[in-house]
């Protein structure tokens, strides 16, 4: 069976988490690097990852990765590809490029320049001139230009992971679902335990946990339009199906993990219990209307075992409401303690600071402290324990 290199993207200063997840997936090892993870696989591998991964924002086939000077090292290295074994004469492809550092010419120069090396690499070698289309090309590549590294590959997985199959009611400041699963990694939570989110807006973070418990594989359930390896003539199909096919298998639907979702607001409430139905976790998680400023009210706090995974994203910014985040912050994280008997605490904000005095004067150890970026974002993500 031919072995692929792959890579996928995911959030700076998560990479471990994410490098684990995959080579677990994989049984091979990964490599860990800037906001994104490398590893080498067969087909069924390849298969399974793309439709298994929670931490990977984007799965590709990785075609060229190589140091470069200027633009003309890697129109050069792009001309060694064979595309011809990647591209049907049907089919259409497309550039998309990235760029990050210092360089003289711009993420367009890089797209412009690597489509022409593909044609020219086709034309050389066979006279055939492969049709361009950026807006949905049956082989969608990216480029990616990092300081003087350079990246080409096969985009296998079409827009990014995070969007998931369950999502039908969203709330202001939803967190990326991939982002979600990767705070539940670093809890160490797993299906034996009590997993709570006190402020869980449209139950992101407790769906994962419940899907990850489960075996569900997210992104099984994508529209198949939306997955670019269902259109790739180096990928055999039959491998898909048998991937989809052995995965579904070993769901366990019939699990039930202790995992909860609160959240003082009706809407909220309503909208994660739309996406828990659609996740078809009914239930499974249980979503309920709670103050997490005085959890202790709350009557489910009861049905809790002693030692709870509290992984939440609470509110952030004068724009959620919150014009003193470290008093409302020293009032949610003191209740958590009053109500649970022996919290383990994983939060993430935006403002480390502030969160770090608020848990150190009601009465938290912070045992880690990440610095991670998603979008134009940098946020902490902090564990804690009481
Ligand atoms: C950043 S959002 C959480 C988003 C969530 N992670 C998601 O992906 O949808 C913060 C949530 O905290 C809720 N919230 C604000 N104050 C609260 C309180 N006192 N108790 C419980 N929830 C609260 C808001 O209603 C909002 O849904």
């Amino acid at each position: 069976m031919s072995r692929f290199r792959i890579f996928g993207t995911t959030f700076w200063g998560l990479e471990d988490l994410a490098a684990a997840e995959v080579s677990q997936l994989l049984g091979t090892d990964v490599e860990a690097d800037v906001a994104k993870v490398f590893a080498e696989c067969d087909a069924r591998g390849l298969a399974e990852l793309v439709f298994s991964t929670r931490s990977l924002n984007r799965v590709f086939l990785q075609l060229v990765r190589t140091r470069f000077e200027g633009l003309d090292d890697i129109e050069r290295a792009v001309r060694e590809v064979d595309f011809q074994q990647l591209m049907g004469r049907d089919q259409s492809f497309g550039v998309e490029a990235e760029r990050h550092g210092t360089h003289p010419f711009t993420s367009m120069d890089v797209a412009s320049r690597v489509g022409r090396a593909v044609i020219e690499s086709c034309l050389s070698s066979s006279g055939w001139r492969p049709r361009v289309d950026l807006k949905s090309p049956d082989v969608p590549m990216y480029a990616l230009v990092r300081d003087d590294e350079f990246l080409l590959g096969i985009n296998l997985t079409g827009p990014s992971l995070h969007k998931r199959f369950y999502r039908v009611a969203d709330v202001r400041s939803t967190l990326p679902p991939t982002l979600a699963f990767l705070m539940v990694m670093f809890s160490d939570w797993n299906e034996n335990g009590c997993l709570l989110d006190p402020f869980c807006g449209s139950a992101t973070i407790p769906i994962e946990a419940a899907l990850y418990a489960m075996r569900v594989p997210p992104n099984a359930y994508r529209r198949r339009e939306e997955m670019p390896v269902f259109r790739l003539k180096f990928i055999e199909q039959e491998v898909l199906e048998e991937a989809l096919a052995r995965l579904r298998s070993s769901e366990r639907r019939w699990l039930r993990p202790r995992v909860y979702g609160t959240d003082v607001s009706p809407r909220a409430v309503d909208a994660a219990r739309r996406n828990v139905a659609a996740a078809g976790l009914e239930g499974v998680v249980r979503v309920e209307l709670a103050d997490a400023l005085n959890l202790e009210r709350w009557e489910g706090v009861a049905e809790l075992p002693e030692r709870v995974h509290v992984v939440t994203d609470p509110p952030f910014g004068i724009r959620m409401g919150l014009s003193d985040p470290y008093g409302f912050y020293l009032r949610a994280f003191s209740s958590v303690r009053r109500a649970i008997r022996e919290p383990r605490l994983v939060a993430i904000f935006s403002k480390q600071a502030i969160a770090l005095r608020a848990l150190g004067d009601s009465g938290w150890n912070v045992s880690e402290v990440r610095r991670v970026k998603y979008g134009h974002l940098e946020v902490a993500l902090i564990r804690a324990e009481a």
